[in-house]
């Protein structure tokens, strides 16, 4: 697996996933701006990615500091961690990583701070290897659900490219072919910025697992015809009662699912998981650019210049159409998710 985002030489190194499948380039922030640029634009991305990123920025933006004074240190940190989390709005485990960085900032008040600055660094590498071990948990609690010879659909990009490594539902189906299970993936494009595409088809491909690429208004047919055994996706947001914030088109997915008797199934660590966040009614959804939607990949134009343009860049799947939440703890219902996580 190609590291999605690490510390290296003292800059975060993050694989353009802007450039995929085209080049595999890398891009070293050596300050936490051009971190948080690259989560904007999507250089990287998905939920938990953009939340180790996160944290990562925050150590970096730490360690440019040129003041030994702790309280004008804390104050100018705390600064980084507002910028970073105004960089986009819908996947909570952005918010999660910066308050956990602050937990420890706030945790080592006192100590000098250079070796807040190196405890700093050490706590983004925690939660990058913790991510890493929380997908190849749920993977195994997925893996499990999955049975041979079946066929799975997913939506968007929620593998090793949207994690630390492994990832969440492309990690349940990875883990799935690990042991053996002869599986198929049916990959959905993903207008408008096709992570299906881009991403989920070359990290499958990457990987020998076989991928199958549909546009997105395949994907009924294909149900119908029985071509489809399971679907599984990741996660941006879970709501406390269990409504799923996801990629755009995750909603419809699982409409056809229900309608065709399928087994709809969310995989998604604790980091996602926002109890304070009642229902999905009160998920903010993050709105993109029309460039998105009029063009393909910025560039060749396929509509007429100045239409107007709806781009939501997530939905919201009510806990109703879902069958069940794969975690690092097991598998629930999603209305039962608030029993077994705490805020
Ligand atoms: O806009 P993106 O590419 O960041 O959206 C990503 C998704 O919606 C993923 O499905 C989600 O973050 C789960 S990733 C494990």
């Amino acid at each position: 697996m190609v590291p999605t985002v690490e510390w290296k030489d003292g800059a975060v190194r993050l694989l353009d996933q802007s450039r995929l499948p085209g080049a595999v380039e890398f891009l070293d922030c050596r300050d936490y701006q051009t971190v948080a640029e690259a989560i904007r634009t999507l250089k990287v991305r998905g939920a938990p990615a953009i939340g180790v990123t996160a944290a990562m920025g925050v150590a970096l933006g730490a360690q440019s500091l040129q003041t030994t004074d702790d309280a004008t240190f804390a104050q100018t940190v705390l600064k980084i961690c507002d910028e970073l989390a105004a960089t986009r709005p819908t996947a909570v485990n952005l918010f999660w990583a910066i308050e956990r960085m602050k937990r420890k900032l706030e945790s080592l008040k006192g100590h000098p701070v250079s070796a807040i600055k190196e405890r700093l660094v050490s706590e983004s590498q925690a939660i990058l290897d913790e991510d890493i071990t929380l997908c190849k948990t749920m993977g195994r609690h997925g893996a499990e659900l999955i049975q041979d010879g079946q066929t799975i659909l997913t939506h968007c990009n929620a593998g090793s490219l949207a994690t630390a490594g492994y990832g969440t539902a492309l990690g349940v189906i990875r883990a799935a072919w690990e042991q053996g299970k002869k599986i198929n993936v049916i990959a959905d494009e993903t207008r408008p910025v096709l992570q299906g595409a881009r991403l989920t088809a070359w990290e499958l491909m990457q990987d020998h697992i076989p991928v199958t690429l549909i546009t997105d208004n395949m994907a009924g047919s294909l149900m119908r015809q029985g071509k489809i055994q399971l679907c599984v996706v990741g996660a941006d947001r879970i709501a406390a009662n269990g409504d799923v914030a996801n990629k755009i088109g995750t909603y419809s997915v699982a409409v056809l699912a229900k309608a065709h008797d399928i087994p709809f199934y969310v995989a998604a660590p604790y980091s996602t998981i926002d109890l304070n966040t009642k229902s999905g009614e009160d998920i903010p959804i993050e709105q993109r650019n029309a460039s998105e939607v009029t063009t393909i990949h910025g560039s060749h134009p396929v509509a007429p210049k100045d239409v107007a343009v709806h781009n939501p860049a997530f939905d919201v799947t009510p806990a109703e159409l879902i069958t069940g939440i794969i975690t690092e703890r097991g598998v629930f219902k999603p209305q039962e998710i608030s029993r077994h996580f705490v805020s």
